[in-house]
């Protein structure tokens, strides 16, 4: 069996650039080693920038997106007992929104079926050739294998498209902490998202729905989830989040608890030869900026223009320039991620000189605009090429 691009992995970035192909009248085949039901309901980001919802809306997943998504001007940073607000909105023109992965997922699993697409799930991709592309998969039991013009890898960081770049070169960094994420059948008990910095850690209050919260917290990198009862959590959210005002969090039933281990992690080049890497294949960033599945969806957009530009008139232009235009923004997210990993986390190596500098830094965020447009500007995320 044959197709024109054959995508390991259906997470957002592989299914996202199997629909933005379809569109261009190019053929594609999704393998996912999950099952439907795993890769939708799989609790991860929440957060887009802008120029990720327009994509999806301008090539036409973003109805539901549009009825349902909470579009956010502004998010608070709160420190030693107050709320500082950074008007994103005032400071850059520009706005993000909340609407969580998993929905992304289903919008974009339903589109491609409905379209005819060829989504195969429990399909386990076990090798990849990017010279005589092809792919070769495990399915109901049968290795077969699928003959190709490219292979996209978007199959995430445990995948197996990044070993096939020979020579890959690896930059990462690991963090002395990871994040205990809870969802709760709860109403938020903020509009905005609070990014709070305390000594006994860094904590998130985020939402899905105006009943349902996100929450985060920062644990050690080898935390128990079982130490973690839902009081704890509970408790050690409120003791974070503490203002001098009396500021109350809303408790409620907890729905899904897990912990996510932090790192920064980039491989370069994000091509070899006609096999092309994308979103958490090729990097990681510390979930702090918000940035991950957002970088996911600049790939596989640029990606999907090239190769239409190859399919349409034969040049190789913006495919040879593929690896060098998604690493500019890779590094750009990089380095905003650990920024705001490091201005926000407290770490349990740091001593009294780092602290205080820690603060004077949060401090300056919180009342220089000059800072705070730096923040925001990065936050909302740079412009994106236009879907075609
Ligand atoms: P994945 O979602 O990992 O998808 C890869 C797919 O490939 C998976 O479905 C996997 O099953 C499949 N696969 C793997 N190996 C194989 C194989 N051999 N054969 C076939 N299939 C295979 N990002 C943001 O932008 N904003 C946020 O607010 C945010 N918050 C986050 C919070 C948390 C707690 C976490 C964990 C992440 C967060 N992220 C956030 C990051 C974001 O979730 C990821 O960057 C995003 O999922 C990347 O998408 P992807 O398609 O590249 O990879
Ligand atoms: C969410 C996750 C993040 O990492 C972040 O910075 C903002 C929001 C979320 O899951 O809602």
């Amino acid at each position: 069996m044959r197709t024109q691009v054959a995508i390991v992995g259906g997470g957002p970035a592989g299914l996202l650039l199997s629909h933005l192909l379809h569109r261009q009248g190019i053929d594609s085949v999704v393998l996912e080693s999950r099952g439907r039901a795993y890769v939708e309901q799989r609790q991860r980001a929440g957060m887009l920038e802008q120029g990720t919802t327009d994509v999806l809306r301008d090539s036409g997943v973003g109805e539901r997106l549009d009825r349902e998504g909470l579009v956010h001007h502004g998010l608070e940073l709160r420190f030693a007992g107050a709320g500082h607000r950074i008007p994103l909105t005032e400071l850059t023109g520009r706005t993000v929104t909340v609407y969580a992965q998993t929905e992304i997922v289903k919008d974009l699993v339903a589109r491609r079926l409905a379209d005819g697409g060829d989504v195969r799930f429990e399909a386990e991709v076990l090798g990849i050739d990017p010279a005589a592309p092809s792919v070769t998969y495990r399915h109901e039991g049968a290795v077969h294998t699928l003959g190709c013009d490219y292979v996209a890898g978007c199959d995430g960081f445990h995948g197996v498209g990044r070993a096939a770049v020979p020579g890959v070169r690896t930059f990462s960094r690991d963090y002395p902490f990871a994040w205990l994420g809870v969802l709760a059948d709860v109403a938020p008990s903020t509009e905005e998202l609070i990014y709070a910095h305390h000594e006994r850690g860094f904590a998130l209050h985020s939402l899905r729905s105006p009943q349902v919260s996100r929450l985060y917290l920062q644990v050690a990198p080898d935390e128990d989830l079982n130490a973690w009862p839902d009081e704890r959590v509970w408790t050690e959210l409120a003791a974070r989040f503490a203002t001098s005002d009396g500021w109350q969090l809303r408790e409620g039933p907890i729905t899904d608890k897990a912990i996510t281990p932090m790192r920064s992690f980039v491989a370069e080049p994000m091509r070899h030869d006609r096999l092309f890497l994308a979103g958490d294949a090729a990097h990681i960033v510390p979930p702090t900026g918000a940035k991950g599945l957002n970088l996911a969806v600049s790939d596989v957009t640029v990606l999907a223009n090239a190769l239409a530009e190859r399919y349409a008139g034969g040049s190789e232009t913006l495919l040879d320039a593929y690896s060098a235009t998604c690493l500019a923004r890779v590094w750009r997210a990089e380095h905003f991620s650990y920024w705001m990993t490091t201005l926000l986390h407290a770490d349990p190596a740091a001593d009294d000189f780092a602290r205080r500098l820690q603060r004077s830094h949060l401090e300056y965020v919180a009342s220089s605009r000059a800072a705070a447009t730096s923040l925001a500007e990065n936050y909302v995320g740079l412009p994106l090429p236009d879907a075609l």
